[in-house]
This record gives C-alpha cells, structure tokens and sequence, in this order.
C-alpha cells in the first residue's frame, strides 16, 4: 500500500491514475478505524480501481474544550485496517500540510448545518466542510464515499459538494452496529463498561420511535417522546437532542405527511463522551 503525505504528492498520484484511466475513489477518516470505516474501504474498492483513505484529525471541527489532543490515534492499526478493507493508499497529511501558515479561508455551508449539532458544537461543520473541500480539491476522486452514521455531516458535505461545483460524487453507505445495537465509533473507546452498557440506549431510543413511526404515529411530538422516554430511563444519560425532522432539510414541523421522509437524530452526553446516532424512516411506513 502507498503512503502519501503531501498534497503535491497527493495530487501528483491521482493525476497518474485518471491518465491510466483508472477509477479513483477517496474515503476521508479521522483514522482510528472500525468496521464502520471499512466497510466504506471495501464499497469504495468494489466500484474504483484505486481507493484513497485520508486519516487526518482536524483539529478545526473540535471546539476549544472538545477532545481533538485526547482523540485516539494509531497508525499500524489504521494501516492493518485499510489493507485487509482493499483500500491501496493512505492520505496521511500533517496539520502543517492542510493549513498552511497564513491560511485564512474556511467554507461556511448555510441552512442544513445549523441545527442539531451546528447549534450544539458552534463551527463544528464549517470545520468539517473546509477540510473536506481541501481534501476532495488534494484527492481529485470520482467519488467520496461517508457513513450515514454522521447523517447531518451528509447532508453539509453534499450540499458543499454541490453548491461549490466540486466534480466529485457523494455517494452515503449505511451504519455499522455494534451486535447490541451501538454504532461503531472511535469515541467508543472512551466508555467505560458500565457506560458502554448503558450506551445500548440510543440504539433502544431509534427502535422506539420506530415502533412509534410503525403503530401510525405522524405528530413530531409523539416521535420525540418515544426517544425521551427510552433515553431518560436510563441514568447518566444526558440528552443533547433526541428529534425527528425532514431528512432533507433538517426541518421540524409538528406534523409529518404521508410519505414523508425522516430522520431521527440523537445525541446525548454519558460523562465525558459524546454519542451521535441516528434512523432513517418513512411516514406512514415501517423503515
Ligand atoms: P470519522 O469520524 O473518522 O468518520 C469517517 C467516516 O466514517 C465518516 O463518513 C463517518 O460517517 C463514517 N463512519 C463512522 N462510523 C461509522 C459507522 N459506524 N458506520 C458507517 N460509517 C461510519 O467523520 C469524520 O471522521 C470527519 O468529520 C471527516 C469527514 C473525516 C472530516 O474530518
């Protein structure tokens, strides 16, 4: 597998692969990967013939008391990780490489990054969308690939993509649970066993409004409380949101249509750790 560590490398590398005609897809990391991440790897090798995996903690979507110097890292296992996932390059850049000193510019998406996680992490997704744009401008790929498990990122990246004209395609993959239920996340390492227990919660929290979704519920209200009432049953929970809202646009109204498309989003506190998850589900259907 090649290591590349420098944007000029990067994009030297990329330039060789269109010029061979080989498909080239890129899947960006903040490394510490799971099964989460390489079952995008393996997606991405399936339908590209050269698969990029950046791993590179970018310390601008971390707030000032966030956990970007505690953020867990390791390259061998990252390394193990992509190869047996058939990625065939890691994109590991340093700080210094993706923002250059003097560096001023940063990509704010409007709308769909506001809410929820925009409200609670205040320039998190401008974070997010400036070093993703650097990226898909490095990689040049065909497409970039990224886990629903991050719904509203999905939704900034895609409207980032679009309203900058990047040539890349955005292509979204399922979550990957844990056998309880828990989504795969680096953060998980910060549980202890009695919080990783406790963490099923959000899991039971989405079934729940599901089960709300599936006996006919189409009030906001009732979704919402169905989360509440699963989350806050369990101690040491603190709950940041738990909503259903319009999963294209992260709207709330207090009534759904028929048909209508949502997306229930958790995030909630157990300590020090932060949990995001989410479901997707149709009106007046089961999921
Ligand atoms: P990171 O949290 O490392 O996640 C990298 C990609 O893996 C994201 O697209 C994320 O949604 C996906 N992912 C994480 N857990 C997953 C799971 N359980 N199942 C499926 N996919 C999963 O998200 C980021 O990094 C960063 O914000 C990044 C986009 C790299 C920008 O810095």
């Amino acid at each position: 597998m090649k290591i590349i560590k420098t944007v000029e490398e990067m994009r030297q590398y990329s330039r060789q692969c269109r010029q061979r005609g080989l498909r080239l897809a890129c899947v960006p990391t903040m490394g510490y990967l799971h099964e989460g991440h390489a079952s995008l790897i393996s997606a991405a090798r399936h339908s590209h013939d050269e698969v990029v995996t950046s791993i590179f903690v970018n310390p601008t979507q971390f707030g000032p008391h966030e956990d970007f110097e505690r953020y867990p890292r390791d390259f061998d296992r990252d390394h193990r990780v992509v190869d047996q996932a058939g990625g065939t390059v890691i994109f590991a850049p340093s700080v210094d490489e993706m923002y250059p000193l003097g560096a001023s510019t940063s990509i704010a998406v409007r709308g769909v990054s506001e809410p929820f996680e925009g409200a609670f992490r205040p320039g998190h997704f401008t974070g997010v969308a400036t070093i993703v744009a650097r990226l898909l401008l490095a990689i040049e790929p065909d497409a970039a690939f990224f886990g629903a498990k991050d719904f509203q990122q999905t939704l900034v990246i895609r409207r980032m993509v679009h309203d900058l004209g990047i040539a890349s395609d955005v292509i979204v993959l399922s979550t990957i649970r844990e056998a309880d239920g828990l989504a795969k996340s680096s953060r998980n390492v910060y549980l202890t066993a009695d919080q990783r227990h406790r963490a099923t919660a959000l899991y039971r929290a989405l079934r729940a409004a599901e089960d709300a979704i599936h006996d006919g519920a189409y009030q906001k209200q009732i979704i919402d409380n169905a989360m509440h009432d699963v989350l806050r049953s369990v101690d040491g929970i603190e709950i940041d949101y738990a909503s259903a809202a319009d999963a294209s646009t992260l709207a709330t109204p207090d009534i759904f249509e028929a048909g209508a498309r949502i997306v229930c989003l958790i995030a909630v506190r157990l300590g020090s750790t932060r949990l995001i998850d989410n479901m997707e589900f149709t009106i007046g259907m089961k999921a």
